[in-house]
């Protein structure tokens, strides 16, 4: 059965939201494709969920036997959207522009799902999960546009989902909303008319795309025998900033010893390149569809 994760995070109730409306659109397409699957839905403006904490933080880096009660209880919350994140076969974010960036109720979302050893790191456990991000604006960023350089929701998103989450991301852009608002902004209503048609569009068309995308490789989510590789322990504690110069997800693929497995990998974890969405380098010999080895114990 598959599973949708759906995140909004505007401000804006309903259809006075662009991407409330346009992940509503593709969530519905989604559902027609999916009637037995199931939806998580997120609403990040209604329920935020608590930033980041010293203690939630450093919970991520202890082994569970080793944490304290605060700690145990602090890392609950990040476990469960991080289960969340896991679970999903595709995400949808509804990530309206705050101020050029995300609005930061999302960002303490990410905040929270981000884990070195899990989430993030040599094999990060939801790779290759497709995710849409409707990402609204009142103006416009477009390459060739003054504001241009002011972008950081979408270059944000691509390094922090893309390139250490390592998921599978494409955008839409609903822009210009302000337009019919703004009086400054009138002769742009129909550049952003064009561009909200054309957002309701993409919804459509990706989400029936992803549905075919999962038909084809239905998730396996057998787990693997192997056990996790050890936790992080006061000998071999795992740096607080995540070493490298590259993006995590882009190293050579590990053999699910090495790196900075954390306490989180207690559970069975995905191995890498065995989710719908994943876009193999190389056809693998045996299809699209075939499950990688698990990593080895
Ligand atoms: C706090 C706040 C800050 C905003 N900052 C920007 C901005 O920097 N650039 C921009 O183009 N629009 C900005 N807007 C406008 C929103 O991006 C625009 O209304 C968009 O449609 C919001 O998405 P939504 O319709 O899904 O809520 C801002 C809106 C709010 C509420």
């Amino acid at each position: 059965m598959a599973t949708l994760l759906h995140i909004d995070s505007s401000v804006l109730p309903g259809e006075a939201s662009s991407s409330r409306s346009v992940a509503a659109a593709f969530r519905q397409a989604w559902e027609e494709q999916h009637p037995d699957g199931t939806v998580i839905h997120r609403d990040l403006a209604a329920d935020p969920v608590p930033h980041i904490t010293a203690v939630a933080w450093s919970a991520g880096y202890a082994a569970p036997a080793e944490r304290t009660p605060e700690q145990s209880a602090a890392f609950a919350v990040r476990e469960a959207l991080i289960e969340e994140l896991e679970q999903a076969d595709v995400v949808l974010i509804g990530a309206p522009m705050h101020n050029f960036s995300i609005p930061s109720t999302l960002k303490a979302w990410v905040d929270n799902v981000l884990l070195l050893g899990r989430t993030a790191g040599e094999n990060p456990s939801a790779k290759g999960t497709p995710a849409v991000v409707v990402a609204s604006r009142g103006g416009s960023y477009a390459p060739g546009t003054p504001r241009e350089g002011f972008e950081y929701v979408r270059n944000y998103l691509e390094a922090v989902l893309e390139r250490t989450l390592g998921l599978d991301l494409d955008f839409i852009v609903p822009e210009l909303t302000l337009a019919p608002r703004n009086p400054a902004m009138s002769e742009l209503v129909p550049l952003y008319e064009a561009s909200r048609k054309r957002a309701f569009e993409e919804a459509a068309v990706k989400a029936k795309e992803l549905a075919e995308r999962l038909a084809a490789c239905p998730p396996d989510r057998t787990p693997c025998d192997a056990s996790p590789p050890g936790g992080h322990t006061a000998s071999s504690p795992l740096p607080l900033i995540p070493p490298g110069d590259g993006p995590p997800g882009d190293g050579p693929p590990g053999d699910g010893r090495t790196g900075s497995a954390g306490p989180s990998t207690a559970r069975p974890r995905r191995p890498p390149a065995r989710r719908p969405g994943v876009r193999p380098a190389a056809p693998p010999p045996h299809g699209p569809c075939r499950r990688a080895p698990c990593p080895a114990a």
